[in-house]
């Protein structure tokens, strides 16, 4: 009853929104400028908040010209390919002038080889599992485009088996982990943020070659803070149309906290993440932390 709900088509074993696997050879060929900065991230890791702070170090922290736009006109979504009146993120990328800021969603091995060719700046964005499974599913029920997310118990394995759109948290999570001093990517975690905000802004704006004064940090720091973005039209997503984006079903600004997830996982589900985790994390130990 909905009018999309698009399947899942596989592009080199990563499950994607049938619209990105259709486009995919124009995708995989997109060439950046090497001044043009990737944003990536699993969905629903920070990947806004990353956006809006650096948007907003490139501007001095001028809130007007942060204001000039919706967060996916301002940085364009590299492989987003949604009906319209929704622009593909290549339109998008075609009409601006590097340097561009870009996000991307896709796993390391799917972000075109020209982004690590010219050497452009990359900054990743890591949530914990249970959070981030906790926001993908709420916004999976709001996101008229993404596949129905079906009942809680279900979407746990779906999430742990990476058969959600875009693949696996932990391949995702850890190949970037692992190439991140070769490509010189800025690895951040949401959970610091949350704990220090500050520090992760002025993290953000050195590795960006950039140094702002200290009112100016602290005017970034309350602009991206959880509760003005939410109200900020540009940054809510409250410019996506009803049909695809149904916010009264969630808000795209849900909860923005760290530990929602203790309000879904039983203790046997939770049990049974942990082991799993346990099992899928224990190659490469990236350190998240959970208990703040
Ligand atoms: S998307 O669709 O993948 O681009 O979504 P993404 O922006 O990665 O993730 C959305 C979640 O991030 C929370 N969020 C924030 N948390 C804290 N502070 C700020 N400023 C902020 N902005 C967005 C947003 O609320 C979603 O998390 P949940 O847990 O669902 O609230």
């Amino acid at each position: 009853d909905s009018l999309y709900r698009f399947p899942l088509i596989k592009v080199r074993g990563i499950p994607l929104m049938c619209h990105i696997a259709d486009n995919w050879d124009s995708i995989w060929a997109f060439c950046p400028d090497p001044s043009d900065i990737l944003i990536a991230t699993y969905p629903k890791a920070g990947t806004t908040w990353v956006q809006e702070i650096v948007d907003l170090l490139l501007h001095n922290g001028d809130a007007e010209v942060a204001r000039r736009a919706p967060t996916l006109e301002r940085n364009p979504f590299l492989e987003m390919y949604s009906p319209p009146p929704i622009p593909s993120g290549l339109s998008l990328l075609k009409r601006m002038e590097p340097p561009r800021v870009i996000k991307t969603h896709l796993a390391f091995q799917l972000v075109p080889e020209g982004f690590w060719e010219k050497k452009c700046k990359a900054i990743y964005v890591a949530r914990n599992a249970k959070d981030n499974l906790v926001s993908y599913y709420h916004f999976d029920q709001m996101n008229q485009t993404q596949p129905e997310p079906g009942p809680w118990e279900g979407y746990i394995h779906k999430f742990m088996n990476g058969e959600l759109s875009w693949g696996s948290w932990y391949d995702h999570v850890k190949e970037y982990w692992k190439e991140r001093e070769k490509r010189n990517i800025l690895y951040l975690f949401y959970e610091d943020m949350k704990e220090d905000p500050r520090r992760e802004v002025e993290r953000i704006m050195r590795y960006l070659d950039l140094s702002l004064n200290d009112d100016v940090i602290s005017r970034i720091v309350e602009l991206t803070s959880f509760n003005t973005m939410k109200d900020n039209p540009m940054a809510n997503y409250s410019c996506i149309p009803k049909v695809v984006f149904d916010q009264s079903i969630s808000p795209f600004m849900r909860k923005g906290v760290v530990g929602d997830w203790t309000n879904y996982f039983s203790p046997e589900q939770n049990e049974l993440f942990d082991e799993d985790y346990k099992q899928q994390m224990e190659d490469v130990n990236i350190p998240f932390r959970t208990n703040i």
